[in-house]
């Protein structure tokens, strides 16, 4: 059986912060992060706001797109790297405050590749009839991790959610073209040190800040996940040049134009989302599907192609028919 998903939703804390808010506590300023970056916003989450408040607002959005209620949920898998506390899951905080019954809840934690690891989770868990209402969630407090004094990183991240419900295809109103595709997912623990933080439960005790040397990251994004992008499409039995939209993970304009380039998407089928949400990890890519989806862009039956990579380094990419 093959899954699909069914509704959509996000959510972005109130909190705006521009390029000039940052320019006054480090020494940057906004035209370099435009040209460097394509960033000129991200929300930040207010203090007492845990990343499970920002989950459970993105998840009660694609519950009622999709026609469902917590009552409905089975499956929850949250994407973070900024999770509540260190135990339980931040999955099973999102159960208990939406009021879903016991079912399975856990977290995944691939960095910026979460929502598509996630992804590819929940789909063995319907696919094989293990579950019948998914929630996948990505939520991220990416500027609890910070180090304000680093102009190198600080002005790259943001906060924010994005959800999918995932459901079998013999689900009320599917057809049978829908569903989850084709993925492909990569990680290379050797390449740890271009990024990751410097802190942890049994190192250092303490939370700790990113670190990354951006050069180098970028260096790989391109290449890589231009590779899991051909290798998903070939898994999904499709050619690239069909998909209706790309949905990369928003870390850069230029790390994404650049792979839409290498694998010959056309530059107007690429939702990009980094301008006003920066990189909000785990987050970025459903909060991307979801602006295009509420603005009309993405329709029902459209082929999407979702890509991403991050912290391991992780990266991959997922076909998908809306
Ligand atoms: N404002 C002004 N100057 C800055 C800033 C800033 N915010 N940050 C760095 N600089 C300076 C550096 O100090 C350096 O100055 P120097 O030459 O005097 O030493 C100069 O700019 C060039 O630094 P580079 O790091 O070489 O600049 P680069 O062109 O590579 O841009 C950036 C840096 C934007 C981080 C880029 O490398 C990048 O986007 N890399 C990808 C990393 C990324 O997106 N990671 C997210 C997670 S992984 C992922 O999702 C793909």
């Amino acid at each position: 059986m093959r899954s699909v998903v069914t509704g959509v939703g996000g959510y972005l804390p109130d909190q705006v912060v521009t390029n000039d808010d940052l320019a006054k506590i480090v020494d940057t300023s906004d035209a370099w992060i435009v040209e460097r970056t394509g960033i000129r916003q991200r929300h930040r989450a207010a203090d007492d706001q845990p990343v499970s408040d920002l989950a459970v607002a993105a998840a009660r959005r694609a519950l009622e797109a999709a026609g469902r209620t917590p009552a409905d949920v089975d499956l929850i898998v949250v994407a973070t790297t900024t999770g509540d506390l260190t135990f339980p899951a931040t999955a099973t905080i999102v159960q208990r405050k939406l009021g879903c019954p016991v079912g399975i809840a856990f977290d995944v934690q691939a960095v910026c590749s979460g929502f598509v690891y996630a992804l590819s989770v929940a789909d063995g868990f319907v696919a094989r009839n293990r579950a019948k209402c998914a929630l996948v969630i990505g939520a991220e407090t990416m500027t609890r991790l910070m180090d304000w004094t680093d102009r190198g990183t600080c002005v790259l991240f943001g906060d924010g959610a994005g959800a999918v419900v995932v459901e079998p295809q013999a689900g009320e109103g599917t057809t049978a073209d829908r569903g989850l595709l084709g993925f492909a997912l990569r990680a290379d623990g050797t390449k740890q040190d271009l990024l990751y933080v410097d802190g942890g439960v049994s190192t250092s005790g303490q939370i700790g800040h990113l670190r990354m040397q951006g050069n180098q990251v970028f260096r790989h994004a391109v290449v890589n996940i231009s590779e899991a992008i051909n290798a998903a499409a070939a898994d999904a039995g499709i050619d690239v040049a069909e998909v209706d939209w790309f949905i990369p993970h928003q870390a850069n304009l230029r790390i994404l134009e650049g792979v839409a380039r290498r694998c010959g998407i056309d530059d107007a089928k690429v939702i990009t989302t980094v301008a006003d949400h920066a990189n909000t990890s785990a987050a970025s890519i459903p909060l991307a599907l979801n602006t295009a989806v509420a603005d009309g862009r993405i329709k029902p039956g459209q082929l999407l192609l979702l890509e991403a990579m991050g912290g391991g380094l992780t990266w991959g990419a997922c076909v998908l028919r809306l």
